[in-house]
């Protein structure tokens, strides 16, 4: 790669979907929302998740697998998606009662809505079980507090086992969740074979992390447990693989890889900083010596979404010599998927709004946003995609500008992104900053109202530009 110039810029473009570029043209539409919205605000669409679903399905279809997706509720809030999935015939993995109990109230029927909380109560398993959503038990006090309250009700429920703890070249992968593999088959044959209530209806796992390799263990080893149920006389109808499929948020590889490159630079104190005093972004420094990578998303990426999931169905698995795609339509089960990031990839954006300019002792241009750290966040070290400046000053007088944008929380550290930002033109207050592609757990996952500070509001865009409310949160 040739070396880039000592103070140079280095862009990173996210990919726009045809409705935000439209909405982004409209900037008296944009300013108005943010008027009538408050700062920030999320704005939304349902077409490109349709499109998501859509693309999922293609693969599916293309391998002639019976299938369902959970569109997993956790990765956004607004029950909108929820009944979105569900209108395209699809399913919602919920993960609260609160999650559940939307949905059931919107008119979701049970037998579209999944169980996977990490913690259930006993008022959460007693909705589940009065609604017959299937229940994904991850641990036996769950199992027995199913089995309490299934006993004193004399009713039928359904349930699926998560299972956790499968081995790739010889390792055990670690995981807090499920049942290892030979729990889980001794808890199905001897209990839940002969309980009076409990139906036996799956196998579910959600993998950390975006190792196909993993995937493709973790569903051969499904399939083995699969089979030795069978043969004792147990059929399963189905395998949820979980959730977890990447999402290619920027247009240019050369642009990310630079990035990485200039980080590091920056870090070995080789050219200027590119983030705030010299944020190694989880990497670490010691004598000298830069150790570990970026501890962020893969932004840039080639295997996204239904990519993704097509690659585990046409691998191989060792020990059968069969690719998966093959090993589950043998056996005639359902296999079910629970994207949450995936299905809203370009599905919203969030704007805020220009309140000060200034500079810190360093010289650092700040520039004062009206939200917070929490109202656009994810557990990557920081969101690597460029803002888009919306202002209406003309940009071809002005010289373009460095700075970093900063949010209301009180904190030296509340910087909305730690890298520099290039701007066209100074920013002016009421000026308007979008960042791009965060419906997927960026814009409510981590929100919180410390200083008594609003949730951010939460409206939808309609394919000819109307803003609308969305269905309650
Ligand atoms: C059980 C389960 N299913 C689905 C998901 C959704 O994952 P993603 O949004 O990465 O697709 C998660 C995320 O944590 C999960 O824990």
């Amino acid at each position: 790669m040739k070396p880039i110039a000592k103070d140079k810029y280095i862009p990173l473009k996210p990919i726009i979907h045809p409705w935000i570029e439209k909405l982004l043209a409209d900037k008296d539409l944009l300013a108005d929302t943010v008027k009538q919205q408050c700062s920030p605000v999320n704005i939304q669409s349902v077409t490109p998740f349709a499109e998501n679903i859509a693309e999922y399905k293609r693969v599916f279809e293309q391998y002639e697998l019976k299938h369902k997706i959970f569109f997993a509720r956790k990765a956004n809030k607004c029950l909108t998606f929820a009944k979105a999935a569900a209108a395209a015939g699809e399913g919602v993995d919920t993960a609260s009662h609160k999650e559940l109990q939307q949905c059931l109230e919107a008119g979701i029927p049970g037998d579209q809505l999944i169980l996977t909380a990490a913690i259930k109560n006993i008022p959460l398993i007693e909705l589940a079980v009065e609604e017959h959503v299937t229940i994904i038990i991850d641990n036996m006090d769950e199992y027995d507090s199913l089995d309490s309250i299934v006993l004193a009700n004399e009713t039928t429920a359904k349930i699926s086992l998560r299972i956790g703890g499968f081995t790739l070249d010889g390792k055990t992968l670690p995981t807090r969740f499920g049942f290892p593999l030979d729990e889980a088959y001794k808890l199905i044959t001897e209990q839940i074979k002969k309980h009076p209530f409990l139906r036996f209806s799956g196998l579910h796992f959600h993998l950390n992390g975006y190792a196909i390799d993993q995937r493709v263990a973790a569903i051969a080893q499904s399939i083995k447990l699969i089979d030795d149920l069978a043969a004792a006389g147990i059929s399963c109808e189905h395998l949820d693989i979980g959730g977890g499929y990447l999402v290619n948020y920027l247009a240019h590889k050369k642009e990310w890889e630079a990035f990485h490159q200039e980080l590091k630079q920056a870090v070995l104190g080789q050219r200027p900083a590119i983030t705030y005093q010299n944020d190694p972004l989880g990497m670490v420094l010691i004598d000298g010596k830069l150790h570990g990578e970026p501890t962020v998303y893969p932004y840039y990426n080639e295997l996204p979404k239904a990519v993704f999931l097509e690659k585990i169905l046409s691998s191989e698995d060792v020990s059968y010599g069969q690719p998966i795609h093959e090993l589950i339509k043998a056996r005639n089960i359902e296999l079910r998927i629970e994207p949450g990031r995936s299905l809203l990839d370009q599905a919203g954006i969030t704007v805020a709004r220009v309140v000060f300019r200034k500079n810190d002792t360093e010289g650092n241009l700040l520039v004062g946003l009206e939200m917070n750290r929490t109202q656009m966040k994810s557990s990557s070290a920081d969101f690597l995609l460029d803002p888009i400046h919306i202002t209406h000053q003309s940009t071809e007088l002005q010289e373009p500008v460095d700075g970093y944008l900063v949010g209301g929380y009180c904190l030296e550290q509340e910087f909305l992104l730690k890298r520099k930002i290039q701007f066209a033109t100074y920013p002016k207050i009421g000026d308007l900053i979008i960042f791009p592609n965060t419906a997927g757990y960026m814009m409510h996952f981590f929100e919180s109202q410390a200083h008594q500070f609003a949730l951010a509001n939460n409206v939808f865009c309609t394919a000819d530009l109307q803003i609308t409310k969305h269905d309650g949160d």
